[in-house]
């Protein structure tokens, strides 16, 4: 297939890349503005792999790009979009980019697809990477796709708005859909303003590992590699205008999972520490990933296996994650984390 791979450069898009080049003929197109979170130095392996590398062509730019995406869909078999703003509490802060790029660049996709197979026999399938954050709080029990959305912050309403505008083209137009809503996940190369790098790298300068409230949340927790082996099945084996639930291997609370980077890392517990929580923070989320089971995937990597070897990676990689904290970082950071954590407490007892 020629596939184009919108967000290609990102943590989990990456991933999606590596695979597809590693397991199949497909030849790759990666769309990417190269944001803050995006990063070539995730795609230097099978750049440089001659049996890789000569599949991959990198276009810089931006999703909302019309012309630029109508050239790239017209030579396309199916687009996998991945490029998203993706950290909840940037959407906090600053939604624009949010509203523009994870809703009117879907739009600027599907729209580019109809266009693209006006008049003739061609299909297009669109896989529109989406999460399990669109159902917002889960108090008890699971969500099936087919339970309403509800989404709690900026970031998610965004990722629901679009997951609707995709299912709008579906019936509509009856471009070949197929929406994925995964868990939080963590691997190598996962930008350090999230959960899990966050914390180990914090605890590698032993500085505060800072946990929101009473840091009791519970997300459910997806390797890296599987995430982008359960898209490519999606986009092999999905039905169209299927929504599918992609669940992880293990429900854990935040706190449980900094004191096992503390444990890791051999340092001192009482890094850990509780500050100001998020606005709108969801406590728990869980789906149900029965229909994802039916065309044969399953995630294959434990959370405690995948724990150690993201702790590995950033150990290797310091000078990468440097990097990545490094510039504008720190003033996202200092507005983010410094006047929560000089009124920090330490954790109450559970
Ligand atoms: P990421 O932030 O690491 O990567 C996003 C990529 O999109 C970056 O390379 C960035 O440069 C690119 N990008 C941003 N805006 C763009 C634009 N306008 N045009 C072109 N490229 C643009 O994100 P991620 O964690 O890899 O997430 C990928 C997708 O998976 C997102 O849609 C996200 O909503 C979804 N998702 C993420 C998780 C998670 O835990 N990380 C879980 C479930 C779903
Ligand atoms: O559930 C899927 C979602 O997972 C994806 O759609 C998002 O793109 C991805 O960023 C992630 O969102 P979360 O908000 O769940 O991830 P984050 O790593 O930001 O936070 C995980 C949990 O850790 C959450 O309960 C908030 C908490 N947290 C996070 C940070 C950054 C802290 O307690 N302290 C922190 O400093």
């Amino acid at each position: 297939m020629r596939l184009l791979v919108t967000g290609g450069a990102g943590f989990i898009g990456s991933a999606f890349v590596r695979l597809r080049l590693r397991s199949t003929d497909d030849a790759i197109v990666i769309l990417d503005k190269l944001t803050y979170a995006g990063s070539l130095d995730r795609l230097a392996d099978v750049r440089a792999d001659p049996a890789t590398g000569p599949r991959l062509e990198l276009v810089e730019g931006d999703i909302l790009d019309v012309s630029l995406v109508e050239s790239l869909v017209e030579v396309a078999d199916a687009v996998v979009n991945f490029a998203a703003e993706s950290h909840v509490d940037r959407s906090l802060e600053a939604p624009h980019a949010f509203a523009t790029t994870n809703i009117v660049g879907v739009y600027v996709l599907l729209e580019a697809i109809r266009r693209a197979q006006a008049g003739s026999a061609r299909s297009i399938r669109m896989v529109q990477v989406s999460t399990d954050e669109v159902y917002g709080h889960v108090a008890a029990g699971i969500r099936r796709e087919s339970d309403p959305v509800a989404p709690t912050n900026p970031y998610a309403a965004t990722k629901a708005s679009a997951d609707l505008v995709t299912l709008g083209y579906h019936a509509t137009y009856a471009v070949d859909c197929v929406i994925t809503r995964g868990v939080n996940t963590f691997g190598p190369f996962q930008h350090p303003e999230k959960l899990i790098p966050l914390l180990i790298t914090n605890a590698l300068r032993d500085s505060v590992l800072p946990l929101y409230g009473d840091g009791m949340q519970q997300r459910d927790w997806l390797y890296v590699t599987d995430h982008a082996e359960a898209v490519a099945r999606i986009l092999d084996h999905g039905d169209a205008g299927q929504i599918y639930n992609i669940d992880g291997t293990g429900q854990r609370d935040n706190r449980s999972i900094a004191q096992a980077v503390v444990t890791m890392l051999g340092r001192d517990p009482a890094l850990i520490r509780s500050i100001a929580d998020r606005a709108g923070h969801d406590r728990r989320y869980a789906v149900d990933a029965t229909r994802l089971r039916a065309i044969g995937w399953q995630p294959q990597v434990s959370f405690d296996h995948g724990l150690a070897q993201t702790v590995a990676w950033y150990v290797r990689n310091e000078e990468w994650w440097r990097r990545m904290k490094s510039g504008p970082w720190q003033d996202y950071y200092a507005r983010q984390y410094d006047e929560r954590i000089a009124r920090s407490v330490p954790l109450a007892d559970e």
